[in-house]
């Protein structure tokens, strides 16, 4: 391979987080990375410096960006530039609060865009939307007698949790659920979602018309219907 080319293949792995609490989807990226080494997560982006998952971004030694996100859908000249830097094939929303920001400034272009996705937990359409997430989603879902919950991967636009789908999980909601049951049931199914969603992105093989659709199984996770 020439030497444009190689530099191609590896950056087409490479992968920048974004996020601003805790890191439990950062941590599961960063095992699923060193069990699989299809992706490398080359940066961080946080919106809050006391998020617990910028600490560990800190502490696995990963580039962290830090900065409050005011400007809107409009990126700062200098996230701009430090994303042109990293060149990463995606950016990985992982509980990100923010709007995440849809126009670049570049160096060599006015403008460029980079593909974000976001992991919601719910199915979306439903329970989504400015103001709903965390246990927020559980809650409502639980109130709304639904008989399924589950998390989805979709592209990130101008509004909260309404980019076109790519991938969704299923997920039972139990007799008796409390919040607490239902939101870890779906967190573990979003530990299966979330990387193979990302390695099936960078690899080409989705999106396709329509959103994957997984079901879930305590015994094993992961099955196309
Ligand atoms: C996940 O539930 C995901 O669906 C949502 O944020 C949560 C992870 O955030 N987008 P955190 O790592 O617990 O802060």
């Amino acid at each position: 391979m020439r030497d444009r080319e190689v530099k191609q293949a590896v950056d087409k792995k490479r992968i920048v987080v974004a996020l601003s609490g805790t890191g439990r989807s950062l941590e599961n990226l960063l095992q699923y990375q060193k069990k699989h080494n299809t992706f490398e997560i080359c940066g961080v982006i946080t919106s809050t410096k006391k998020a617990l998952g910028a600490k560990l971004a800190i502490e696995r030694g990963i580039d962290l960006y830090w900065e409050n996100f005011v400007h809107q859908n409009k990126a700062s000249d200098e996230l701009s530039l430090w994303l042109e830097n990293k060149n990463p094939a995606l950016i990985v929303l992982a509980g990100f609060v923010k709007i995440f920001p849809t126009s670049f400034k570049s160096l060599e272009k006015t403008q460029s865009s980079y593909r974000v996705i976001n992991i919601h937990p719910s199915l979306l359409p439903k329970f989504s939307g400015k103001g709903m997430y965390g246990t927020r989603v559980h809650k409502a879902v639980l109130e709304a007698c639904e008989k399924h919950s589950g998390a989805s991967v979709h592209f990130v636009n101008e509004v909260y949790d309404e980019g076109p789908l790519i991938s969704q999980i299923r997920v039972p909601v139990l007799k008796g659920d409390r919040v607490e049951a239902l939101s870890s049931r779906v967190f573990e199914a979003e530990c299966k979602l979330y990387p193979k969603t990302i390695e099936e992105l960078l690899t080409g093989k989705l999106p396709q018309e329509n959103p994957r659709v997984f079901s879930y199984t305590t015994e094993k996770l992961i099955k196309k219907v």
